[in-house]
């Protein structure tokens, strides 16, 4: 059964987290597009698992750099990235400014949650290797729920576990593994398609649901 949220401001231990990840990223961002796309497999897959269409309504939550949302605003969606980590958000905004897109992406500078009127109004929301730095993620997952209109869908690409040495390491990069965020998706979208698959230093999950 998943809790509701408090409206407007995560708790105070989510609260806390955030602040962690923005001084994570304060240092990380002007590495992560020089280290990321050899290691967060999958990215482009769940942006076509997603499938956005021409108008459609999509979010990109926990955009970081931006590496999903021009390809998501590529298929002619309108697209908003929600992202909580301030040097993350300025080099997406960069990369934005820097596609020459017809309807470039928005972005939202906010942690995901909370009331901001768009229950029930979203078409499609991407998850790309964020849900497992999200301590709250129950409230995450019924935000989702609010937000997506009936038949709305979602795709999550994530870590799931890893050994040792290298769980330790994401655990320092803010990443938390386990099964419960997948379980938690699984319940909450009963129509769903979901994998696991093994990479060289961990596993990872591509799920994707219908609301
Ligand atoms: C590992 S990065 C992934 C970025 C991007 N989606 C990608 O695939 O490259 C995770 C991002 O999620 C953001 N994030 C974590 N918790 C968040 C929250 N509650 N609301 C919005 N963004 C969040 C982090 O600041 C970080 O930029």
């Amino acid at each position: 059964m998943l809790r509701s949220i408090s409206p407007a401001s995560p708790p105070e231990a989510d609260r806390q987290g955030l602040a962690a990840l923005a001084r994570f990223y304060a240092w990380n961002a002007p590495l992560y597009d020089w280290t990321r796309p050899a290691i967060l497999y999958a990215r482009g897959e769940a942006v076509e698992r997603l499938a956005p269409r021409p108008g459609e309504r999509v979010l990109d939550v926990g955009c970081g750099t931006g590496w999903s949302l021009g390809r998501l605003a590529a298929t002619g969606a309108d697209v908003v990235g929600i992202e909580c980590a301030p040097a993350m958000l300025a080099r997406a905004r960069r990369r934005i400014a820097g596609l020459g897109l017809l309807r470039p992406p928005r972005l939202e500078a906010r942690p995901y949650g909370g009331h901001d009127g768009r229950a029930g109004a979203v078409d499609a929301i991407l998850f790309s290797y964020s849900l497992s730095m999200m301590p709250g993620y129950l409230d995450v997952v019924a935000q989702v729920l609010r937000d997506l209109r009936g038949g709305g869908r979602i795709t999550v690409v994530d870590f799931l576990d890893a050994r040792q040495p290298m769980a330790a390491w994401l655990t320092t990069c803010h990443v938390v593994l386990g099964p419960a965020r997948l379980e938690a998706l699984r319940s909450a979208f009963p129509a769903h398609h979901a994998e696991i698959r093994q990479a060289p230093l961990w596993r990872y999950f591509l799920f994707s649901g219908t609301r």
